[in-house]
């Protein structure tokens, strides 16, 4: 059966951030994909062209004169514009209207560690209008605590959060990384996610996970990008297994980081701390990993 994403998102030519996370890897799953191209950025520094709302409506009129406005997923991530972000907001209410039964995968990226690096006029946008359409939200945490004005400092306030975020509207919750502590010491970081479902009988039910992910020293660019694209490809496959396809998320992000982390230190040599574009994710060598993970991290049912 063919599945179509609509991938809202930035483009690089080199690296993978934004729809280069998503737009290399997903087709591994057999989806089609349809991007759209608004920005362009290379490492630290702002190049290229930012697409402005309007341009994004000509790019949007022209998927509906092409009658191909029937879509499964959207899938949207970093913008910096609030116009651009509305503008998103009334294609996906269009969309949904033409397809009921689309899934709308949003990361709400507004920062990181108690920065926003967005300007902060799209968080009321992100609040009031984008996560009440989302399906699935993949918020770190301080964006979590940004979207429900909750500080989480402990397990407790993290499922809290994730309730807030469902009262807002997703029904699938993914706090991709926090800064609690593990139960297995410094060298792991925590993320945690809850699914809200309907059961055969009609009752809901609600799945809570935990994990410890291996923790690389280095920073990466566009984990969080392909950490989304991989939740939208492995909910696909376990629409109501929330663990399932965390599990498999997870072990891709593993694959692919360690894979980088070795490459990096390898070119940079013994001593040496390697280079951001030495620390390019190993997307295309990962390709087997991202169609067919191996397990190594196990959710924890909470
Ligand atoms: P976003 O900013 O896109 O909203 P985010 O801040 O959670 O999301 P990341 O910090 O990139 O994005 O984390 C996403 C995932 O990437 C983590 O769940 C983890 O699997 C992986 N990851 C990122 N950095 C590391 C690291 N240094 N070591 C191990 N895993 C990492
Ligand atoms: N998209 C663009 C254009 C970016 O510059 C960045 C971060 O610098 C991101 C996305 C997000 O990167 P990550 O997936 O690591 O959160
Ligand atoms: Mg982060
Ligand atoms: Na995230
Ligand atoms: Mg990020």
């Amino acid at each position: 059966m063919e599945c179509r994403v609509l991938s809202i998102q930035s483009h690089v030519v080199r690296g993978y951030v934004g729809n280069k996370s998503a737009t290399f890897p997903l087709p591994f799953f057999k989806k089609n994909m349809l991007s759209f191209y608004f920005l362009s950025l290379c490492y630290a520094h702002w190049k290229g062209q930012v697409l402005t709302a309007e341009e994004l409506n000509v790019l949007y009129e022209g998927i509906k004169l092409n009658k191909v406005t029937h879509y499964d997923y959207i899938l949207t991530g970093y913008s910096r514009d609030t116009s651009f972000l509305e503008m998103v907001v009334d294609i996906i209410q269009e969309l949904k209207k033409v397809n009921p039964s689309l899934v709308y995968v949003c990361d709400p990226v507004m920062g990181d560690h108690g920065a926003m690096y967005v300007p902060e006029n799209l968080l009321p946008v992100y609040k009031d209008k984008v996560v009440p359409l989302a399906d699935i939200l993949t918020p770190n945490q301080f964006e979590a605590e940004l979207l429900t004005g909750r500080k989480i400092n402990t397990e407790e306030d993290a499922i809290e959060v994730m309730d807030l975020l469902h009262k807002m509207g997703p029904e699938t919750v993914v706090l991709t990384s926090t800064d609690l502590p593990s139960k297995n010491g410094d060298q792991f970081l925590v993320a945690l996610g809850s699914q809200k479902t309907k059961k055969p009988d009609g009752t809901n039910t609600n799945q809570k996970i935990c994990m410890d992910i291996p923790k690389v020293d280095a920073v990466f660019v566009g984990t969080g990008d392909l950490f989304a694209a991989m939740l939208l490809a492995w909910t696909h496959h376990h629409p109501k297994d929330l663990k399932a396809a965390c599990e498999k998320t997870v072990s891709v992000m593993h694959h692919v980081i360690k894979r980088t982390i070795t490459y990096a230190n390898e070119v940079a040599g013994p001593g040496n701390r390697p280079s951001p574009a030495q620390l390019e994710l190993r997307m295309v060598q990962s390709k087997a990993d991202i169609e067919n993970p191996t397990i190594v991290v196990q959710a924890k049912v909470l």
